[in-house]
């Protein structure tokens, strides 16, 4: 979800106008995704690199955070959507800590929609603690190092229960991953679009769909192609 600054910027607002106008882009991107029966939707609201923003950024980021953990999850749940929380948690305030794992008990039975939120979260942190989980199991010799294997890696990282994604969509008009899930990208399908986050709405989603449904997924195989 990029661009809240530069359209806070292009609108004479604070950055901080931005940030709200995007927590409204997704909640109207939330809307559309459940309307078209998508299972899974994933969220980078917050990187593990967002802390070096000036602090009053960071406050307010974390501010509206807390707002919509408070104001939204009341209407997720009544719409059946599932809300976890995927990054490093440790490092925000108590009650925001808190606020997540009320969030994430009242939905848990859900299931039309999983949303999973990036919060603190870095593709390298989230492989780097997988290899520490599986060192920990090693040493404590529920796991020996032959058993280690793509299967037993990927079960260690956040959201190994659900399948990797199809579809990811940067807005904002940068073309790159940013640090985001690393691994589990490996064979997604990459859109991005200049539209600025707070901008993106319903037909964004409806385009980047389109696109998706046009691309051929050999996953390194031949596809279609007639072995011959
Ligand atoms: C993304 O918008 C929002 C978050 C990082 C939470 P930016 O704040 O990165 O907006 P730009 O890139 O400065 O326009
Ligand atoms: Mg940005």
């Amino acid at each position: 979800m990029d661009g809240n600054g530069r359209w806070a910027q292009r609108q004479g607002k604070a950055r901080s106008e931005g940030h709200r106008a995007g927590s409204e882009a997704l909640r109207r991107a939330v809307e559309a995704v459940l309307e078209r029966g998508i299972p899974y939707l994933t969220v980078y609201a917050f990187s593990s690199e967002n802390w070096n923003r000036p602090s009053v950024e960071v406050k307010q980021l974390l501010d509206l955070f807390m707002k919509a953990l408070t104001r939204d999850i009341r209407e997720l749940d009544e719409h059946g959507v599932r809300v976890c929380f995927i990054g490093d948690r440790e490092a925000f305030s108590r009650p925001l800590r808190d606020g997540m794992r009320r969030a994430e008990r009242r939905t848990a039975a859900n299931v039309k929609l999983r949303l999973n939120v990036a919060v603190n979260y870095g593709g390298r942190a989230d492989l780097t603690r997988a290899a520490r989980q599986l060192a920990d199991k090693v040493q404590r010799g529920e796991l020996t190092p032959e058993q280690i294997n793509q299967e037993a890696f990927g079960r260690e990282l956040f959201m190994s229960d659900i399948p990797e994604p199809d579809l990811l969509i940067r807005t904002g008009g940068e073309q790159r991953l940013s640090n985001f899930l690393l691994w589990q990208l490996a064979y997604t399908e990459l859109f991005f679009s200049d539209v600025l986050w707070p901008d993106f709405n319903a037909d964004h989603v409806t385009q980047a769909l389109t696109d998706f449904a046009s691309r051929e997924r050999r996953f390194g195989g031949l596809g279609q192609v007639q072995n011959a």
